[in-house]
């Protein structure tokens, strides 16, 4: 069985959404020096532990930036050779984010500002015609990328609001919670992948298919999971997808997948005269076209994780294989981080723990203390040269329902492929000493 299939199968009948940890296609170990070789950051001394607010950068991503900016820093859609490169960075940003998400085509695909901003923009065009009475349904588990634009929609038209909330045993979204939300007046589900916060991963295909069996729109926020695992909008079933691509590696971007027949229909928050259909009938001004080039460089290189471990075929298989290869080496390193911590008295993991459902969350691990305020250990690990976050995280919803001071939430340690075991020791040993005073 291949990891598509896997993938798939599991979802159905249980939370697994990582394919369980497995050696790369071609068995090879993970070449974590080419991989870090790639990543001019991570020749400073600096532990990058801060991942899931965002991750380090190619250099080959730094080139195409900087090349769009010498030969592409034209406007789209003249005669002249430059207009034409920045058309060709266009069309190939959407086309390879595509293929990336599993869409069928670059029409599906808007890219702006921040994952945020597109939620904003994309619940504004979805919700012109709600009325007061109708119903969305909002999670106790989600950013608030995909919160707050729901309800200040809810202010605006006067919707009613559901909230959902998570397991404090399974760290998910439960599908009979789902089920007890739903009605006829339900008009959408915003739901995310994976938590910004606990790491664990939602039961995506088969929450959608309770909330579309219902007759409610699926808006799902996977800029947790996309920087750890291959989305698929076609298994997943969903009607729109946002990630971000700052957090795979890639420039400051948002990037939205929809289904054509409804970024067709939706009123479109854009200019007249911006095209009638899709792709740009949501481009709401100039397309930031150096991003674009960086972004597409971005998922260039998560595709060539795919082809050095081994992996061939078309793009969207050497993505695939890429995810693979990253699964397979930063899962059991999540798991040292895991154990370290456990190891820590009076140290609490907010998040699954056990080591038979490390494939029910990603590499994602934040910390509470009863006698230490996780600024000051941020701090004082910053001072080591140690990079990590405290606080909400803008997890607000879940940090609140675990009873968490607003302000201090959590210590937030985020891995990425490019981690190593040293830096997971180093910052235990960092911990460990801090807590002893
Ligand atoms: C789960 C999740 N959703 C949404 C966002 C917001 O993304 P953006 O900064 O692109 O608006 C973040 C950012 O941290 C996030 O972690």
């Amino acid at each position: 069985m291949n990891s598509e299939s896997s993938l798939r199968a599991t979802d159905q009948t249980a939370p697994a959404q990582h394919p369980p940890s497995s050696p790369t296609t071609s068995s090879q170990p993970f070449p974590i020096e080419a991989v870090r070789a790639r990543f001019p950051a991570l020749r400073k001394e600096c532990a990058y532990l801060d991942n899931p607010a965002g991750t380090q950068v190619p250099g080959s991503v730094i080139a195409a930036v900087s090349a769009a900016m010498s030969d592409a820093a034209s406007n789209l859609g003249g005669f002249f050779k430059d207009s034409q490169a920045a058309d060709e960075i266009y069309v190939r940003a959407l086309a390879v984010m595509a293929d990336m998400l599993g869409g069928a085509s670059e029409r599906e695909i808007v890219i702006g500002q921040s994952m945020t901003m597109l939620t904003f923009q994309m619940s504004r065009s979805l919700g012109h015609d709600w009325r007061a009475g109708d119903e969305i349904v909002v999670t106790r588990m989600d950013h608030e990328g995909n919160v707050s634009p729901w309800l200040r929609l809810a202010e605006e038209h006067g919707l009613t609001v559901r909230w959902l909330p998570f397991n404090r045993d399974s760290w998910r979204i439960e599908p009979d919670e789902l089920k007890a939300v739903l009605n006829e007046r339900t008009r959408l589900l915003a739901l995310n992948y994976a938590s910004n916060l606990t790491g664990s991963i939602n039961p995506v295909a088969a929450l959608t298919r309770i909330a579309k069996d219902a007759g409610a729109l699926v808006y799902v926020d996977a800029v947790q999971f996309v920087p750890h695992g291959k989305a698929d909008v076609a298994q997943l079933g969903c009607d729109f997808l946002a990630c971000s691509s700052y957090k795979f590696f890639g420039p400051h971007l948002g990037v939205l997948w929809g289904r054509e027949d409804l970024l067709a229909e939706v009123y479109p928050y854009a200019v007249r005269c911006a095209p009638q259909r899709p792709p740009g009938r949501h481009d709401s001004g100039t397309p930031q076209t150096e991003m674009l080039a960086g972004l597409a460089a971005a998922v260039d290189y998560i595709e060539w994780l795919g082809s050095v471990t081994g992996t061939i075929g078309t793009r969207r298989e050497r993505i695939s294989g890429g995810y693979r290869a990253a699964t397979a080496y930063e899962m059991p390193l999540a798991q040292h981080l895991i154990d370290e911590l456990l190891s820590v008295p009076q140290l609490k993991v907010q998040g699954i723990t056990q080591a038979a459902r490390l494939h029910e969350r990603v590499p994602t691990v934040s910390v509470t203390h009863p006698r230490h305020a996780n600024s000051a250990l941020a701090r004082a690990l910053a001072d080591q040269g140690i990079n990590v976050w405290s606080g909400h995280n803008y997890a607000l919803e879940v940090s609140r329902a675990l009873g968490l001071d607003d302000r201090e939430g959590v210590l937030r340690i985020g891995l990425a492929h490019y981690n190593t075991a040293a830096e997971v020791e180093r910052i235990a040993t960092a911990l460990k000493q801090l807590l002893r005073q």
